[in-house]
């Protein structure tokens, strides 16, 4: 049985394109089941739909800020579908103690530095501007602090001395769409193998 995942997004949602390619694996061993957005416009909204993924937009607006009554109509939405792991993918909201409490250890995020180097934003500038010889990214477990929960996985890229913020983020993000398939499908597996 593969294991059922909702992807969240924010935005552009490379992440998850590399995610769904990914699951098209037969042998891959989790199922996309829903991409989920707080953002209408999300343009990877649009993307899971043309792969033929059911997609779900909760904007956080209406809540006018009650970020947990928002998060408790996400958590809603992922049971109703039988959702068993949860992975970030771009989406940029900081979760509330109650979401990262439903979904312990089953919530995943990637993030583009070598945590715990550079938790936050801006990462690809803050790593040139500190003359960092290498970057990278990172996929990790959520817990309620701020890109601080257990590491997974982590890939590696060289700065170049000619490298823009531009040009390592995307080197970083070719990493990314490699790494984050490779850790989910680790993950899937280690929960589906039988106790011993
Ligand atoms: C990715 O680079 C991801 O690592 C980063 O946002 C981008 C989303 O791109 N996430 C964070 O910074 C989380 N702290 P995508 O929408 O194309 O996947």
């Amino acid at each position: 049985m593969k294991i059922r995942v909702a992807v969240l997004i924010g935005g552009r949602g490379s992440n998850m394109d590399a995610l769904l390619a990914a699951a098209r694996d037969p042998a891959y061993p989790a199922e996309i089941v829903l991409v989920l957005s707080n953002n209408p416009a999300a343009s990877g909204l649009a993307t899971a739909t043309a792969a033929g993924v059911p997609i779900l937009a909760i904007d956080h607006r209406p809540y006018k800020g009650d970020r947990a009554a928002h998060e408790v109509a996400i958590d809603a939405a992922l049971r109703a579908v039988g959702v068993e792991v949860v992975c970030l993918a771009g989406y940029m909201r900081v979760l509330t103690p109650f979401l990262v409490g439903a979904w312990a250890g089953r919530i995943l995020n990637i993030h583009p530095s070598l945590l715990p180097a550079y938790p936050g934003l801006h990462t690809h500038r803050r790593a040139l501007e500190a003359g960092e010889t290498q970057h990278g990214c990172t996929v990790h477990l959520v817990t309620q602090g701020v890109d601080e929960g257990p590491i997974l996985a982590q890939a590696v890229v060289p700065v170049l001395p000619d490298d823009t913020e531009a040009t390592l983020a995307a080197c970083v993000l070719i990493q990314e769409h490699r790494l984050y398939p490779a850790a989910l499908a680790d993950f899937a597996r280690a929960l589906r193998r039988p106790l011993p």
